[in-house]
């Protein structure tokens, strides 16, 4: 019962990566907030933990995250239901691959991938602060990937030259750059923050819908996100591939680059939000 008593959030927890991490978590004790977009695949990891565990350990919160006024209400869901928060996982995410190969855009008008991928992340872990401050030590963990591009600064939404792979790669690492941007916000702290790589090509939902024949599982990643979570002394603001310490691509440590990131995101945030909570 390693995580008995901890109050876990694990977004995208309705499939692949996240499920296992729900799952599992649960498994281990921890009181776990599934996150999803449809209340139906909710339920059924619901289900799933009430099974393996024989308790009600789950509850469901539900959110599209391409839509900034409900991560914000996700958000407000969690404030109001625990009084604590020891870990988020920030993992929801989409591949590369679009209808077509289309460009396609959040509700707020933003880039998609830039909006699920990192802006909702970004937004959700700024409005918990205060919650997993207030439950230190705490930890938060990006889901990011070795599939990284640096942004163009002069055109973040990818309007021209457009790619999946390039609007996955630099909303992956946008993941990245917050996670050292906060690391050395909340340093002196006892809330931490990590991402990591959880592994190549494992098999699930987007890497199927990729096309791409599976390289590992879904537990190979599960165990070193798991590792965020649980490892003793991991320190903040590091970024790993598997379990192995890395190095992200080189805009990540520049603090000119993570300036703009920092202001991007708070300009389209107040853009799509207006005057709300900070
Ligand atoms: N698979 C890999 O090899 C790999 C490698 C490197 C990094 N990663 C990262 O690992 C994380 C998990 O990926 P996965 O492979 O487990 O993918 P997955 O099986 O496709 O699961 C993605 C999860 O994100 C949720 N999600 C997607 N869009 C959403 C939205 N707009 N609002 C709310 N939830 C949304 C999905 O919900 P639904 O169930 O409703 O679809 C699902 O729960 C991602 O951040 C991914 O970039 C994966």
């Amino acid at each position: 019962m390693a995580h008995h008593g901890r109050t876990v959030l694990v977004t995208g927890s309705t499939d692949g990566l996240g499920r296992w991490l729900a799952v599992r978590l649960a498994t281990d004790g921890a009181r776990v907030l599934l996150h999803g977009r449809s209340a139906e695949r909710a339920a059924r990891v619901r289900e799933e933990i009430r099974r393996a565990t024989g308790e009600d350990r789950a509850e469901v919160l539900l959110a599209d995250l391409a839509d900034l006024r409900e991560v914000d209400r996700l958000a407000d869901e969690v404030l109001a239901r625990t009084p604590r928060l020891d870990v988020l996982v920030n993992n929801a995410g989409i591949g590369a691959t679009s209808p077509g190969g289309r460009r396609e855009l959040s509700t707020d008008g933003i880039e998609l991938r830039l909006a699920v991928n990192y802006l909702a992340g970004y937004r959700l872990t700024r409005r918990l602060l205060p919650l997993l401050t207030a439950s230190a030590p705490a930890r938060v963990v990006n889901v990011a990937s070795v599939g990284q591009q640096a942004i163009d600064f002069a055109d973040p939404m990818l309007e021209r030259g457009y790619s999946g792979m390039r609007a996955y790669a630099q909303s992956k690492l946008a993941q990245i750059m917050f996670t050292l941007d906060l690391a050395e916000e909340l340093s002196g702290t006892e809330v931490t923050v990590n991402t990591l790589h959880p592994a190549t090509y494992m098999d699930t939902t987007m890497v199927r819908e990729g096309g791409v024949t599976p390289w590992s599982t879904v537990e190979e990643g599960g165990e070193a996100t798991l590792r965020l979570v649980d490892a003793p002394d991991l320190g903040s603001g590091r970024y790993f591939d598997g379990t192995r310490e890395s190095r992200a691509d080189r805009q990540a440590y520049d603090p000119v680059a993570r300036r703009r990131l920092r202001e991007l995101s708070e300009g389209l945030v107040a853009r799509s939000l207006g005057a709300r909570k900070p």
